[in-house]
Protein backbone atom coordinates (compact mmCIF):
# COMPACT_ATOMS: atom_id res chain seq x y z
CA UNK A 1 0.00 0.00 0.00
CA UNK A 2 1.17 3.55 -0.73
CA UNK A 3 -0.20 5.91 1.11
CA UNK A 4 0.65 9.20 -1.39
CA UNK A 5 -1.41 6.89 -3.43
CA UNK A 6 -4.32 6.89 -1.30
CA UNK A 7 -4.40 10.47 -0.23
CA UNK A 8 -3.95 11.88 -4.16
CA UNK A 9 -6.90 9.79 -4.78
CA UNK A 10 -9.03 11.17 -1.49
CA UNK A 11 -7.93 14.98 -3.04
CA UNK A 12 -8.75 13.96 -6.88
CA UNK A 13 -12.27 13.33 -5.14
CA UNK A 14 -12.24 16.13 -3.71
CA UNK A 15 -11.79 18.37 -6.52
CA UNK A 16 -14.30 16.47 -8.45
CA UNK A 17 -16.69 16.94 -5.68
CA UNK A 18 -16.22 20.58 -5.62
CA UNK A 19 -16.13 20.79 -9.84
CA UNK A 20 -12.84 21.66 -9.64
CA UNK A 21 -10.58 20.61 -13.00
CA UNK A 22 -7.58 19.59 -11.41
CA UNK A 23 -5.21 17.60 -13.72
CA UNK A 24 -2.66 15.34 -11.85
CA UNK A 25 -2.59 15.37 -8.25
CA UNK A 26 0.77 15.53 -6.41
CA UNK A 27 0.86 14.86 -2.75
CA UNK A 28 4.60 15.16 -0.70
CA UNK A 29 6.03 13.98 2.15
CA UNK A 30 5.89 17.12 4.54
CA UNK A 31 9.00 18.71 4.65
CA UNK A 32 8.73 19.66 8.43
CA UNK A 33 6.88 17.99 11.11
CA UNK A 34 4.52 21.31 11.95
CA UNK A 35 3.18 20.59 8.24
CA UNK A 36 1.87 17.35 9.16
CA UNK A 37 2.67 14.27 7.05
CA UNK A 38 1.57 14.99 3.97
CA UNK A 39 1.44 17.98 2.06
CA UNK A 40 -0.63 19.01 -1.07
CA UNK A 41 0.77 21.83 -2.55
CA UNK A 42 -1.34 21.94 -5.77
CA UNK A 43 -3.95 24.50 -4.74
CA UNK A 44 -1.53 26.95 -5.65
CA UNK A 45 -0.76 26.54 -9.26
CA UNK A 46 -4.85 25.70 -9.69
CA UNK A 47 -5.87 28.44 -8.46
CA UNK A 48 -3.16 30.54 -11.16
CA UNK A 49 -4.56 28.70 -13.64
CA UNK A 50 -8.26 29.28 -12.59
CA UNK A 51 -7.02 33.08 -11.90
CA UNK A 52 -8.38 32.54 -8.26
CA UNK A 53 -7.75 32.97 -4.76
CA UNK A 54 -5.30 29.74 -3.62
CA UNK A 55 -6.63 29.74 0.05
CA UNK A 56 -10.01 29.63 -1.74
CA UNK A 57 -9.72 26.58 -3.65
CA UNK A 58 -7.41 24.67 -0.78
CA UNK A 59 -10.56 25.52 1.57
CA UNK A 60 -13.12 24.33 -1.17
CA UNK A 61 -10.72 21.50 -1.73
CA UNK A 62 -10.47 20.18 1.97
CA UNK A 63 -14.63 21.07 2.62
CA UNK A 64 -15.35 18.27 -0.31
CA UNK A 65 -12.90 15.63 1.04
CA UNK A 66 -15.03 12.76 1.30
CA UNK A 67 -15.57 10.32 4.12
CA UNK A 68 -12.36 8.43 4.92
CA UNK A 69 -10.11 6.93 7.69
CA UNK A 70 -7.12 7.99 7.05
CA UNK A 71 -6.88 11.80 7.84
CA UNK A 72 -7.66 12.70 11.30
CA UNK A 73 -6.65 16.79 10.93
CA UNK A 74 -6.44 18.42 7.50
CA UNK A 75 -5.53 22.13 7.69
CA UNK A 76 -4.31 24.84 5.20
CA UNK A 77 -1.36 27.01 5.67
CA UNK A 78 0.47 30.22 4.63
CA UNK A 79 -1.07 31.19 0.98
CA UNK A 80 -2.56 27.94 0.56
CA UNK A 81 -0.89 24.77 1.44
CA UNK A 82 -2.72 21.50 2.63
CA UNK A 83 -1.55 20.26 5.56
CA UNK A 84 -2.57 16.21 5.56
CA UNK A 85 -2.36 14.75 9.60
CA UNK A 86 -2.75 11.42 9.09
CA UNK A 87 -5.05 9.14 11.61
CA UNK A 88 -2.76 7.21 14.60
CA UNK A 89 -5.82 4.70 14.57
CA UNK A 90 -5.09 4.21 10.78
CA UNK A 91 -1.67 3.99 10.79
CA UNK A 92 -2.01 1.27 13.43
CA UNK A 93 -4.78 -1.28 11.50
CA UNK A 94 -2.33 -0.77 8.48
CA UNK A 95 1.16 -1.53 10.53
CA UNK A 96 -0.84 -4.77 12.46
CA UNK A 97 -1.65 -5.58 8.53
CA UNK A 98 1.24 -5.29 7.54
CA UNK A 99 3.63 -6.56 10.24
CA UNK A 100 3.76 -10.46 9.43
CA UNK A 101 3.22 -10.62 6.15
CA UNK A 102 6.66 -11.78 4.31
CA UNK A 103 6.24 -9.10 2.01
CA UNK A 104 5.76 -6.35 4.35
CA UNK A 105 2.67 -5.69 2.57
CA UNK A 106 4.40 -4.70 -0.61
CA UNK A 107 1.88 -5.22 -3.45
CA UNK A 108 4.07 -6.94 -6.89
CA UNK A 109 2.82 -5.82 -10.26
CA UNK A 110 0.34 -7.60 -11.27
CA UNK A 111 1.16 -7.44 -15.05
CA UNK A 112 4.96 -8.65 -14.77
CA UNK A 113 7.05 -6.97 -17.33
CA UNK A 114 10.49 -7.89 -18.68
CA UNK A 115 13.44 -5.93 -17.76
CA UNK A 116 16.62 -6.43 -19.01
CA UNK A 117 19.30 -4.71 -16.21
CA UNK A 118 23.27 -4.45 -18.16
CA UNK A 119 25.32 -4.31 -15.56
CA UNK A 120 29.26 -5.65 -14.32
CA UNK A 121 29.91 -5.91 -17.98
CA UNK A 122 33.87 -5.98 -17.56
CA UNK A 123 36.27 -6.16 -20.39
CA UNK A 124 38.27 -9.59 -20.90
CA UNK A 125 41.03 -7.70 -21.94
CA UNK A 126 41.81 -5.99 -19.07
CA UNK A 127 41.21 -6.46 -15.64
CA UNK A 128 38.06 -5.64 -13.60
CA UNK A 129 38.12 -1.87 -12.07
CA UNK A 130 36.47 0.03 -9.38
CA UNK A 131 34.17 1.63 -12.28
CA UNK A 132 33.13 -2.06 -12.82
CA UNK A 133 32.41 -2.45 -8.76
CA UNK A 134 30.32 0.50 -8.64
CA UNK A 135 28.55 -1.06 -11.78
CA UNK A 136 28.61 -4.54 -10.44
CA UNK A 137 26.70 -3.17 -7.08
CA UNK A 138 24.28 -0.83 -7.81
CA UNK A 139 23.22 -3.20 -10.71
CA UNK A 140 22.85 -6.22 -8.55
CA UNK A 141 20.70 -3.64 -6.09
CA UNK A 142 18.61 -2.75 -9.21
CA UNK A 143 18.02 -5.90 -10.48
CA UNK A 144 17.01 -7.42 -6.90
CA UNK A 145 14.90 -4.56 -6.58
CA UNK A 146 12.69 -4.53 -9.88
CA UNK A 147 12.46 -8.24 -9.31
CA UNK A 148 10.91 -7.96 -6.10
CA UNK A 149 8.46 -5.73 -7.17
CA UNK A 150 7.48 -8.28 -9.83
CA UNK A 151 9.07 -7.45 -12.95
CA UNK A 152 10.62 -10.59 -14.92
CA UNK A 153 14.40 -9.58 -14.18
CA UNK A 154 17.28 -10.77 -16.95
CA UNK A 155 20.50 -9.78 -15.56
CA UNK A 156 22.79 -9.76 -18.80
CA UNK A 157 26.51 -9.76 -18.12
CA UNK A 158 27.87 -7.79 -21.53
CA UNK A 159 31.37 -9.19 -21.25
CA UNK A 160 34.06 -7.24 -23.50
CA UNK A 161 35.46 -10.37 -24.94
CA UNK A 162 36.31 -9.31 -28.91
CA UNK A 163 38.16 -6.92 -30.29
CA UNK A 164 41.76 -6.90 -31.61
CA UNK A 165 43.34 -7.32 -28.50
CA UNK A 166 42.79 -10.99 -28.56
CA UNK A 167 44.99 -11.64 -30.99
CA UNK A 168 48.10 -10.36 -28.74
CA UNK A 169 46.71 -12.00 -25.70
CA UNK A 170 46.33 -15.15 -27.42
CA UNK A 171 49.54 -15.27 -29.12
CA UNK A 172 51.43 -14.72 -25.93
CA UNK A 173 48.97 -17.57 -24.09
CA UNK A 174 50.15 -20.00 -26.42
CA UNK A 175 53.75 -18.77 -26.76
CA UNK A 176 53.40 -19.24 -22.79
CA UNK A 177 52.13 -23.01 -23.40
CA UNK A 178 52.47 -24.98 -20.34
CA UNK A 179 53.86 -21.94 -18.31
CA UNK A 180 50.31 -20.05 -18.99
CA UNK A 181 48.96 -21.52 -16.33
CA UNK A 182 51.02 -19.63 -13.36
CA UNK A 183 50.72 -16.38 -15.79
CA UNK A 184 47.05 -15.88 -15.98
CA UNK A 185 46.62 -15.83 -11.37
CA UNK A 186 47.65 -12.16 -12.53
CA UNK A 187 45.96 -11.01 -15.28
CA UNK A 188 46.92 -7.67 -15.17
CA UNK A 189 50.74 -8.70 -15.62
CA UNK A 190 49.70 -10.81 -18.43
CA UNK A 191 48.14 -8.15 -20.30
CA UNK A 192 51.70 -6.09 -19.76
CA UNK A 193 53.52 -9.00 -20.56
CA UNK A 194 51.79 -9.67 -23.58
CA UNK A 195 51.78 -5.87 -24.05
CA UNK A 196 55.75 -6.03 -24.04
CA UNK A 197 56.19 -8.57 -26.76
CA UNK A 198 54.18 -7.16 -28.86
CA UNK A 199 55.97 -3.83 -28.99
CA UNK A 200 59.59 -5.25 -28.55
CA UNK A 201 59.11 -8.55 -31.11
CA UNK A 202 57.73 -7.51 -34.65
CA UNK A 203 57.78 -11.11 -35.41
CA UNK A 204 55.66 -12.15 -32.23
CA UNK A 205 53.38 -8.45 -33.09
CA UNK A 206 53.07 -10.15 -37.00
CA UNK A 207 51.46 -13.35 -35.31
CA UNK A 208 49.63 -11.73 -33.24
CA UNK A 209 48.08 -9.84 -35.90
CA UNK A 210 47.70 -12.99 -37.79
CA UNK A 211 45.28 -14.47 -35.02
CA UNK A 212 43.33 -11.67 -35.04
CA UNK A 213 42.43 -12.36 -38.94
CA UNK A 214 42.36 -15.80 -38.00
CA UNK A 215 40.25 -15.48 -34.69
CA UNK A 216 37.42 -13.74 -36.87
CA UNK A 217 37.48 -16.19 -39.76
CA UNK A 218 36.46 -19.06 -36.84
CA UNK A 219 39.82 -20.76 -37.02
CA UNK A 220 39.16 -23.78 -34.59
CA UNK A 221 42.68 -23.82 -32.51
CA UNK A 222 42.65 -19.58 -32.16
CA UNK A 223 39.44 -20.01 -31.02
CA UNK A 224 40.22 -22.69 -28.86
CA UNK A 225 42.72 -20.39 -27.21
CA UNK A 226 40.45 -17.44 -27.54
CA UNK A 227 38.04 -19.50 -24.98
CA UNK A 228 40.17 -20.59 -22.70
CA UNK A 229 41.24 -16.62 -21.90
CA UNK A 230 37.77 -16.19 -21.67
CA UNK A 231 37.31 -19.07 -19.27
CA UNK A 232 40.01 -17.73 -17.05
CA UNK A 233 39.14 -14.21 -16.95
CA UNK A 234 35.70 -14.68 -16.24
CA UNK A 235 37.01 -16.95 -13.40
CA UNK A 236 38.39 -13.98 -11.85
CA UNK A 237 35.20 -11.86 -12.18
CA UNK A 238 33.48 -14.87 -10.64
CA UNK A 239 35.82 -14.60 -7.60
CA UNK A 240 35.02 -10.98 -7.03
CA UNK A 241 30.61 -11.88 -7.47
CA UNK A 242 31.30 -14.53 -5.03
CA UNK A 243 32.57 -12.23 -2.87
CA UNK A 244 30.12 -9.96 -3.42
CA UNK A 245 27.46 -12.07 -2.61
CA UNK A 246 26.39 -10.94 -5.89
CA UNK A 247 23.99 -12.73 -8.17
CA UNK A 248 26.15 -12.79 -11.56
CA UNK A 249 26.60 -16.27 -13.09
CA UNK A 250 27.91 -17.67 -16.27
CA UNK A 251 24.60 -17.84 -17.51
CA UNK A 252 23.72 -14.39 -16.89
CA UNK A 253 26.76 -13.60 -19.85
CA UNK A 254 25.33 -12.97 -23.14
CA UNK A 255 29.43 -11.65 -24.60
CA UNK A 256 30.10 -9.23 -26.94
CA UNK A 257 31.07 -12.09 -29.38
CA UNK A 258 27.86 -13.84 -29.47
CA UNK A 259 26.83 -10.23 -31.66
CA UNK A 260 29.18 -11.39 -34.14
CA UNK A 261 27.31 -12.53 -36.28
CA UNK A 262 24.66 -10.10 -36.44
CA UNK A 263 26.70 -6.98 -37.19
CA UNK A 264 26.50 -7.58 -40.86
CA UNK A 265 22.48 -7.51 -40.48
CA UNK A 266 22.43 -4.41 -38.83
CA UNK A 267 24.80 -2.43 -41.47
CA UNK A 268 22.31 -4.21 -44.01
CA UNK A 269 19.78 -3.10 -42.07
CA UNK A 270 20.84 0.49 -41.45
CA UNK A 271 21.29 0.53 -44.99
CA UNK A 272 18.22 -0.99 -46.16
CA UNK A 273 16.44 1.80 -44.00
CA UNK A 274 18.07 4.71 -45.41
CA UNK A 275 19.97 5.91 -42.33
CA UNK A 276 23.59 5.24 -43.47
CA UNK A 277 25.80 8.04 -44.74
CA UNK A 278 29.41 7.21 -45.53
CA UNK A 279 31.91 9.91 -43.95
CA UNK A 280 35.61 9.77 -44.39
CA UNK A 281 34.93 5.92 -45.79
CA UNK A 282 33.18 4.96 -42.68
CA UNK A 283 29.54 3.69 -42.63
CA UNK A 284 27.67 6.38 -40.03
CA UNK A 285 24.31 7.83 -39.02
CA UNK A 286 23.72 10.87 -38.25
CA UNK A 287 21.55 11.69 -34.88
CA UNK A 288 19.14 14.51 -35.34
CA UNK A 289 20.86 16.85 -32.72
CA UNK A 290 24.53 15.22 -32.39
CA UNK A 291 27.56 16.45 -33.63
CA UNK A 292 29.33 13.48 -34.74
CA UNK A 293 27.43 10.75 -36.06
CA UNK A 294 28.03 7.23 -34.92
CA UNK A 295 30.28 5.14 -36.68
CA UNK A 296 28.60 1.44 -37.42
CA UNK A 297 31.24 0.14 -39.22
CA UNK A 298 34.86 1.62 -40.05
CA UNK A 299 36.44 1.73 -43.70
CA UNK A 300 39.02 -1.07 -42.84
CA UNK A 301 35.52 -3.48 -42.58
CA UNK A 302 35.82 -3.17 -38.61
CA UNK A 303 32.98 -2.72 -36.54
CA UNK A 304 32.40 -0.63 -33.25
CA UNK A 305 31.23 -1.37 -29.18
CA UNK A 306 28.53 0.35 -31.06
CA UNK A 307 27.51 -1.98 -33.67
CA UNK A 308 27.68 -4.66 -30.88
CA UNK A 309 25.12 -2.44 -28.59
CA UNK A 310 22.60 -1.80 -31.65
CA UNK A 311 22.62 -5.67 -32.15
CA UNK A 312 22.25 -5.90 -28.49
CA UNK A 313 19.47 -3.68 -28.30
CA UNK A 314 17.53 -5.31 -30.59
CA UNK A 315 18.33 -8.47 -29.64
CA UNK A 316 16.76 -7.61 -26.01
CA UNK A 317 13.81 -6.14 -27.50
CA UNK A 318 12.82 -8.88 -30.41
CA UNK A 319 14.04 -12.16 -28.59
CA UNK A 320 14.18 -11.43 -24.79
CA UNK A 321 11.02 -9.30 -25.02
CA UNK A 322 12.14 -6.41 -23.04
CA UNK A 323 10.45 -3.59 -21.78
CA UNK A 324 12.98 -1.26 -19.92
CA UNK A 325 16.37 -1.66 -20.58
CA UNK A 326 18.92 -0.25 -17.63
CA UNK A 327 22.96 -0.16 -19.03
CA UNK A 328 24.55 0.84 -15.15
CA UNK A 329 27.33 1.86 -16.93
CA UNK A 330 30.03 5.08 -15.82
CA UNK A 331 29.05 8.75 -16.31
CA UNK A 332 31.56 8.80 -19.14
CA UNK A 333 29.73 6.70 -21.70
CA UNK A 334 26.63 9.07 -21.84
CA UNK A 335 27.30 10.32 -24.93
CA UNK A 336 27.45 6.68 -26.71
CA UNK A 337 24.11 5.81 -24.71
CA UNK A 338 22.14 8.76 -26.18
CA UNK A 339 23.45 7.97 -29.78
CA UNK A 340 23.20 4.40 -29.57
CA UNK A 341 19.27 4.87 -28.03
CA UNK A 342 18.79 7.60 -30.89
CA UNK A 343 20.00 5.46 -33.69
CA UNK A 344 17.83 2.17 -32.45
CA UNK A 345 14.95 4.53 -32.22
CA UNK A 346 15.37 5.46 -35.19
CA UNK A 347 15.57 1.68 -37.16
CA UNK A 348 12.72 0.61 -34.69
CA UNK A 349 14.72 -1.51 -32.85
CA UNK A 350 13.53 -0.49 -29.23
CA UNK A 351 9.56 1.01 -30.12
CA UNK A 352 8.52 3.87 -28.05
CA UNK A 353 7.52 1.42 -25.57
CA UNK A 354 10.52 0.23 -24.95
CA UNK A 355 12.63 2.49 -22.05
CA UNK A 356 15.90 2.67 -22.38
CA UNK A 357 17.75 4.34 -19.64
CA UNK A 358 21.33 4.78 -19.12
CA UNK A 359 21.80 4.70 -15.02
CA UNK A 360 24.82 6.24 -14.81
CA UNK A 361 26.94 6.57 -12.07
CA UNK A 362 29.84 9.00 -11.01
CA UNK A 363 33.92 8.22 -10.10
CA UNK A 364 35.50 6.41 -7.24
CA UNK A 365 37.99 8.78 -5.75
CA UNK A 366 39.74 8.51 -2.97
CA UNK A 367 39.77 10.74 0.05
CA UNK A 368 41.89 13.23 -1.29
CA UNK A 369 39.55 13.47 -4.42
CA UNK A 370 41.80 11.94 -6.81
CA UNK A 371 40.73 8.48 -9.10
CA UNK A 372 40.92 5.50 -7.38
CA UNK A 373 44.90 3.91 -7.51
CA UNK A 374 47.24 2.10 -5.36
CA UNK A 375 49.75 4.15 -3.67
CA UNK A 376 52.34 2.94 -6.52
CA UNK A 377 49.52 4.79 -8.93
CA UNK A 378 48.55 1.15 -10.41
CA UNK A 379 44.81 0.20 -10.60
CA UNK A 380 43.69 -1.28 -7.50
CA UNK A 381 42.75 -4.97 -7.61
CA UNK A 382 38.92 -5.65 -6.88
CA UNK A 383 39.85 -9.48 -4.74
CA UNK A 384 42.13 -7.34 -2.58
CA UNK A 385 40.10 -4.46 -2.16
CA UNK A 386 37.25 -6.80 -0.65
CA UNK A 387 40.09 -8.60 1.52
CA UNK A 388 40.73 -5.66 3.05
CA UNK A 389 37.32 -4.65 3.57
CA UNK A 390 36.74 -7.68 5.68
CA UNK A 391 40.21 -7.55 7.26
CA UNK A 392 38.93 -4.32 8.82
CA UNK A 393 36.04 -4.94 9.56
CA UNK A 394 37.04 -7.77 11.74
CA UNK A 395 38.97 -4.86 13.61
CA UNK A 396 36.27 -2.63 13.96
CA UNK A 397 34.52 -5.43 15.53
CA UNK A 398 36.67 -6.63 17.81
CA UNK A 399 37.85 -3.96 19.84
CA UNK A 400 33.26 -4.12 20.78
CA UNK A 401 33.49 -8.26 21.86
CA UNK A 402 34.24 -11.13 22.17
CA UNK A 403 33.43 -13.69 19.30
CA UNK A 404 34.82 -17.38 18.20
CA UNK A 405 37.50 -17.17 15.65
CA UNK A 406 34.80 -19.05 13.46
CA UNK A 407 32.31 -16.70 14.07
CA UNK A 408 34.11 -13.47 13.68
CA UNK A 409 35.29 -14.60 9.99
CA UNK A 410 31.53 -14.68 9.27
CA UNK A 411 30.21 -11.50 11.23
CA UNK A 412 34.01 -9.51 9.41
CA UNK A 413 32.89 -10.73 6.02
CA UNK A 414 29.43 -9.74 6.04
CA UNK A 415 29.97 -6.67 7.97
CA UNK A 416 33.38 -5.85 5.39
CA UNK A 417 31.45 -6.57 2.45
CA UNK A 418 28.46 -4.61 3.59
CA UNK A 419 29.91 -1.57 4.52
CA UNK A 420 31.40 -1.46 0.32
CA UNK A 421 28.28 -1.70 -0.71
CA UNK A 422 26.14 0.30 1.20
CA UNK A 423 28.56 2.94 1.23
CA UNK A 424 28.52 3.44 -3.08
CA UNK A 425 24.33 2.66 -2.74
CA UNK A 426 23.73 5.45 -0.20
CA UNK A 427 24.88 8.48 -2.20
CA UNK A 428 23.34 9.45 -5.25
CA UNK A 429 24.97 7.23 -8.16
CA UNK A 430 25.38 10.58 -10.28
CA UNK A 431 27.80 11.80 -8.00
CA UNK A 432 31.66 11.05 -7.85
CA UNK A 433 31.59 8.69 -4.96
CA UNK A 434 34.72 9.24 -2.07
CA UNK A 435 35.79 5.91 -1.22
CA UNK A 436 36.88 6.44 2.46
CA UNK A 437 37.37 3.17 4.81
CA UNK A 438 36.69 4.63 8.32
CA UNK A 439 33.37 6.64 6.90
CA UNK A 440 32.47 3.38 5.68
CA UNK A 441 32.99 0.76 8.65
CA UNK A 442 31.60 3.57 11.15
CA UNK A 443 28.77 3.08 13.74
CA UNK A 444 27.51 6.39 13.39
CA UNK A 445 26.19 8.56 10.45
CA UNK A 446 24.31 6.37 7.46
CA UNK A 447 26.13 3.57 6.93
CA UNK A 448 25.85 -0.34 7.19
CA UNK A 449 26.96 -1.38 10.66
CA UNK A 450 24.27 1.45 12.01
CA UNK A 451 21.80 -0.47 10.20
CA UNK A 452 23.15 -3.61 10.98
CA UNK A 453 23.61 -2.76 14.96
CA UNK A 454 19.99 -1.39 14.71
CA UNK A 455 18.92 -5.06 13.52
CA UNK A 456 20.68 -7.22 15.97
CA UNK A 457 19.79 -5.09 18.95
CA UNK A 458 16.23 -5.49 17.58
CA UNK A 459 16.90 -9.39 17.57
CA UNK A 460 18.48 -9.23 21.55
CA UNK A 461 15.07 -7.25 22.89
CA UNK A 462 13.19 -10.85 21.54
CA UNK A 463 16.25 -12.84 22.96
CA UNK A 464 15.81 -11.78 26.20
CA UNK A 465 12.11 -11.64 25.70
CA UNK A 466 12.13 -15.34 25.30
CA UNK A 467 10.29 -15.21 22.16
CA UNK A 468 9.08 -13.73 19.06
CA UNK A 469 6.60 -11.02 18.54
CA UNK A 470 2.61 -12.37 17.84
CA UNK A 471 0.41 -10.46 16.00
CA UNK A 472 -1.62 -7.96 18.44
CA UNK A 473 -3.29 -4.60 18.55
CA UNK A 474 -1.23 -2.00 17.92
CA UNK A 475 -1.30 1.10 20.11
CA UNK A 476 0.40 4.72 18.67
CA UNK A 477 -0.18 6.96 21.84
CA UNK A 478 3.34 7.77 22.02
CA UNK A 479 4.56 10.52 19.15
CA UNK A 480 8.07 8.02 18.87
CA UNK A 481 5.56 5.36 18.31
CA UNK A 482 3.19 6.96 15.61
CA UNK A 483 6.51 8.67 13.59
CA UNK A 484 7.61 4.82 13.56
CA UNK A 485 4.75 3.50 12.58
CA UNK A 486 4.13 5.72 9.58
CA UNK A 487 7.68 5.12 8.67
CA UNK A 488 7.17 1.45 8.50
CA UNK A 489 3.68 2.02 6.06
CA UNK A 490 6.23 4.11 3.60
CA UNK A 491 8.30 0.96 2.53
CA UNK A 492 6.83 0.39 -0.35
CA UNK A 493 6.16 4.02 -2.15
CA UNK A 494 9.94 4.33 -1.64
CA UNK A 495 10.95 1.14 -3.00
CA UNK A 496 8.16 1.96 -6.02
CA UNK A 497 10.17 5.34 -6.05
CA UNK A 498 13.97 3.81 -6.22
CA UNK A 499 13.04 1.39 -8.92
CA UNK A 500 11.16 3.97 -10.79
CA UNK A 501 13.90 6.53 -10.74
CA UNK A 502 17.10 3.29 -10.61
CA UNK A 503 18.15 5.31 -7.11
CA UNK A 504 18.84 2.87 -4.77
CA UNK A 505 19.59 5.54 -2.58
CA UNK A 506 16.41 6.56 -2.19
CA UNK A 507 16.17 3.35 -0.28
CA UNK A 508 19.18 3.74 2.49
CA UNK A 509 18.04 7.13 3.21
CA UNK A 510 14.63 5.71 4.06
CA UNK A 511 16.44 3.00 6.33
CA UNK A 512 18.87 5.48 8.25
CA UNK A 513 15.45 7.52 9.02
CA UNK A 514 13.56 4.46 10.37
CA UNK A 515 16.30 2.83 12.27
CA UNK A 516 16.97 6.59 14.15
CA UNK A 517 13.27 6.39 14.61
CA UNK A 518 13.10 3.35 16.19
CA UNK A 519 16.09 4.18 18.59
CA UNK A 520 14.62 6.98 19.39
CA UNK A 521 10.92 5.04 19.82
CA UNK A 522 13.20 2.87 21.93
CA UNK A 523 14.43 5.23 24.20
CA UNK A 524 11.71 6.96 25.17
CA UNK A 525 9.13 3.71 24.91
CA UNK A 526 10.57 1.18 27.27
CA UNK A 527 9.36 -2.76 26.06
CA UNK A 528 10.46 -5.45 28.15
CA UNK A 529 10.53 -3.14 31.84
CA UNK A 530 8.10 -4.85 34.34
CA UNK A 531 6.13 -1.69 34.89
CA UNK A 532 5.18 -1.37 30.90
CA UNK A 533 1.38 -2.72 30.87
CA UNK A 534 0.88 -6.05 28.97
CA UNK A 535 -1.25 -4.62 26.26
CA UNK A 536 1.51 -1.79 25.34
CA UNK A 537 4.35 -4.32 25.99
CA UNK A 538 2.63 -6.76 22.73
CA UNK A 539 2.29 -3.41 20.58
CA UNK A 540 5.99 -2.10 21.26
CA UNK A 541 6.96 -5.95 20.20
CA UNK A 542 5.02 -5.63 17.20
CA UNK A 543 6.70 -2.54 16.22
CA UNK A 544 10.15 -3.86 16.67
CA UNK A 545 9.19 -6.91 15.17
CA UNK A 546 8.07 -5.12 12.13
CA UNK A 547 11.07 -2.70 11.93
CA UNK A 548 13.33 -5.31 12.32
CA UNK A 549 11.70 -7.23 9.15
CA UNK A 550 11.59 -3.97 7.12
CA UNK A 551 15.46 -3.80 7.75
CA UNK A 552 15.88 -6.91 6.83
CA UNK A 553 14.28 -6.90 3.67
CA UNK A 554 15.42 -4.06 2.35
CA UNK A 555 19.30 -4.73 3.20
CA UNK A 556 18.32 -8.05 1.66
CA UNK A 557 17.10 -5.56 -1.62
CA UNK A 558 20.33 -4.36 -1.56
CA UNK A 559 22.34 -7.34 -1.48
CA UNK A 560 23.46 -6.62 2.17
CA UNK A 561 23.25 -9.16 4.77
CA UNK A 562 22.26 -8.63 8.74
CA UNK A 563 23.55 -10.41 11.43
CA UNK A 564 21.61 -11.72 14.48
CA UNK A 565 24.55 -10.99 17.06
CA UNK A 566 26.61 -8.01 16.67
N1 LIG B 1 32.56 -3.32 -21.32
C1 LIG B 1 32.23 -1.96 -21.08
C2 LIG B 1 33.28 -1.33 -20.18
O1 LIG B 1 34.07 -1.98 -19.62
C3 LIG B 1 30.89 -1.79 -20.44
C4 LIG B 1 29.74 -2.39 -21.20
C5 LIG B 1 28.43 -1.84 -20.77
N2 LIG B 1 27.33 -2.41 -21.46
C6 LIG B 1 26.99 -2.18 -22.71
N3 LIG B 1 25.98 -2.79 -23.23
N4 LIG B 1 27.67 -1.32 -23.45
O2 LIG B 1 33.35 -0.18 -19.99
Amino acid sequence: MQIKTELERLIRQACENSGIDAGEIRVAEATKAEFGDYQFNGAMPLAKKLGQNPRQIATRIVEALPENEILERVEIAGPGFVNLHLSPGWIARQVEACAFDPRLGVGTRSEPRRVVVDYSSPNMAKEMHVGHLRSTIIGDALANLLGFLGDEVIRQNHIGDWGTQFGMLIAYLEELGEGAEGSLQDLEEFYKAAKKRFDEDEAFAHKAREYVVKLQGGDVRCLHLWQDFIDKSLGHCEEVYSKLHVRLTREDVRAESSYNDDLPAIVADLEAKGLLQTSEGAKVVFVPGEETPLIIQKSDGGYLYATTDLAAIRFRVSQLGAKRISYVVDARQAGHFRQVFAVARMAGYAPEDVRLEHVSFGMMLDKNGRPFKTREGGTVKLIELLEEATRRARKAITQKEAYGPEELEKIAEIVGIGAVKYADLSINRESNYIFDWDRMLSLEGNTSLYQQYAYARIRSIFRKHGSEAEPAPVILEEEPERRLGLKLLQLEEVLQAAAQDAMPHYITSYLYDLATLFMKFYERCPILRSDVPEERRRSRLVLAHATAATLRLALEILGIKVLERL
